[in-house]
């Protein structure tokens, strides 16, 4: 019994795949206000921050939109290293506007995003990404080995379901997933942080981090696996009266336009650009409550001007205010989920200064690498590629972020790495035993019945006629002399 049961162990370690590098999923909840944690919405996500280490919110990336932070939590550089500067953008050199795709994607493919780096490091490493912006496109020529883009028509908890899969795939498996869920953004958009709507999409999204976790547990990874829970920026309010039409200042055909809402790219045609420059601060100071930029006006501090991809002209709306794409996007809003525009209306929106408390992202992670029940100060967005690489154990290849702000997330190293080889040793050890056990019982049997052998043959010689068939009796007149 013993035997069959140590046995099964050995055999089941061998039929279970898994990989034998740290593991971390990250998972990404687009839009997911740092404070959102106020509304009572997310009870076990809550409960889970006590389990591992959380940070109040992060310091995100300029513009805060959903790309540019994906991105910027991929390589750990900033929009203006890594090229994704907003959602859409006009490229000067090609003349095109760009918007989702491999380009935007590609502003220098010597760039290398966590998933590709941990593929690089090893040739049993493999990622995977659920969706996750940009995950889907190959870098330097190289795809990784799970992805599936983005398509909201497959359920989250399927979307966990395949995570899983990769983790666990026989040939193989995955070391390092991204995740990604378009919510409570996509409906925050049409009804506004503070709806009912998104109350309950942040209640499914709390199920489905439970659900997560459940697997992780049936499958008895969670002490196996790391797991990051984080969102690339927040959202705050915009009603109707404060959509602001710029178009009315300038003349059509005299320029293009690329951005949204709050950040609106302006690329004046040829000689026009001082003329259209002037038109908007005028209207700027009509209207109020936005700010035009000459590329070389916008603020440093933002690590986003100096790319060819950031336009001649930028506005920046202030908080709470949005232009007239806005006015636009109600509109389908409003058909697509039936309902009214009325004055009172509102919309969410995100893309203003990162400094604005309504931008900030949450941060919280739990599992075998992380402090348990510890709160770190926020941090930035690009230090998280640190992180990744620390967790993954990787050389971290150079980029914007820094170390030293997110180590105090991590446990002590040595915990970490003596625990397999201690595993290892005793499992050893025990086999050896067991070896030595099974050895000394085949040999004390063997000596036994060499014994009883001699022993009848010896009796059999001295009384033949009573003792031929008798090891019994014989073992028992023997008794006395032996004791
Ligand atoms: C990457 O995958 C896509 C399909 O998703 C395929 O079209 C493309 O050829 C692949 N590229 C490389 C370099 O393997
Ligand atoms: C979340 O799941 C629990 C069961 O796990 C269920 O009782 C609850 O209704 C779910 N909540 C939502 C909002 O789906
Ligand atoms: C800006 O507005 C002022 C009046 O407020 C006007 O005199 C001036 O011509 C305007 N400039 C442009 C470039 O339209
Ligand atoms: C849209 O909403 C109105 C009430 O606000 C309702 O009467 C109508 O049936 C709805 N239409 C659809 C297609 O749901």
């Amino acid at each position: 019994m013993f035997l069959l049961v140590i046995l099964s162990c050995f055999l089941f370690s061998f039929v279970y795949t898994l990989s034998d590098h740290p593991i971390l999923i990250v998972v990404s909840y687009d839009a997911f206000r740092y404070n959102f944690f106020n509304k009572n919405a997310n009870p076990y996500m809550l409960k889970l921050r006590q389990h591992g280490t959380y940070a109040k919110y992060m310091n995100n990336v300029f513009p805060t939109k959903t790309f540019p932070n994906h991105h910027s939590i991929a390589t750990g550089l900033y929009p203006e290293s890594h090229g994704v500067i907003g959602n859409s953008y006009y490229d000067p050199v090609k003349k095109q506007l760009v918007k989702f795709g491999y380009e935007m994607f590609h502003y220098d493919d010597s760039i290398v995003p966590i998933w590709r780096l941990n593929e690089m490091a090893g040739r049993t490493r493999y990622s995977g990404s659920m969706m996750w912006p940009g995950g889907q496109f190959p870098y330097q020529g190289k795809n990784i080995t799970h992805y599936q883009e983005f398509n909201p028509a497959i359920r989250w908890h399927k979307r966990i379901d395949t995570v899983i899969s990769w983790l666990e795939d026989p040939e193989k498996p995955a070391n390092l997933v991204m995740v990604y869920f378009e919510e409570p953004d996509t409906h925050g958009h049409a009804f506004g942080p503070e709806s009912k709507t998104v109350f309950n999409l942040l209640q499914l999204l709390d199920n489905v981090t439970l659900y997560l976790e459940q697997q992780l547990e049936l499958k008895g990874l969670t002490e196996k696996v790391d797991v990051i829970h984080l969102s690339d920026h927040g959202m705050t309010s915009v009603c109707p009266p404060h959509f602001i039409d710029i178009k009315k200042y300038l003349q059509p055909d005299t320029y293009k336009l690329a951005g949204s809402t709050p950040g609106l790219h302006i690329i004046p045609n040829e000689a026009y650009e001082s003329e259209i420059y002037n038109l908007l601060t005028n209207a700027s100071e009509i209207e109020g409550h936005f700010k035009v930029y000459s590329k070389y006006e916008i603020p440093s501090r933002w690590r986003f001007k100096n790319n060819r991809r950031v336009p001649p002209i930028f506005l920046l709306a202030d908080e709470g205010y949005g232009f007239q794409d806005l006015a636009a996007n109600a509109k389908e809003y409003a058909k697509k989920y039936n309902f009214t525009v009325t004055d009172k209306s509102q919309f969410g929106v995100h893309g203003y200064d990162n400094l604005i408390p309504d931008m900030r992202p949450f941060f919280m992670a739990r599992g075998p690498s992380i402090k348990i029940n510890h709160e770190v100060s926020p941090f930035d967005t690009v230090d998280l590629f640190s992180l990744f690489c620390a967790v993954l154990k990787l050389k971290c290849t150079t980029n914007d972020g820094s170390f030293e702000n997110v180590e105090d997330i991590l446990l002590p190293e040595t915990g970490n790495n003596l625990l397999p080889i201690i595993v290892v040793i005793v499992g050893a050890v025990l086999l050896v035993l067991l070896l030595i056990l099974c050895a000394a019982v085949v040999t004390l049997l063997i000596i036994k019945r060499q014994q009883n052998i001699t022993t009848t043959a010896a009796l059999n010689k001295r009384f033949p006629q009573n003792f031929s068939h008798s090891n019994i009796e014989a073992k028992h007149l023997l008794e006395p002399e032996d004791a």
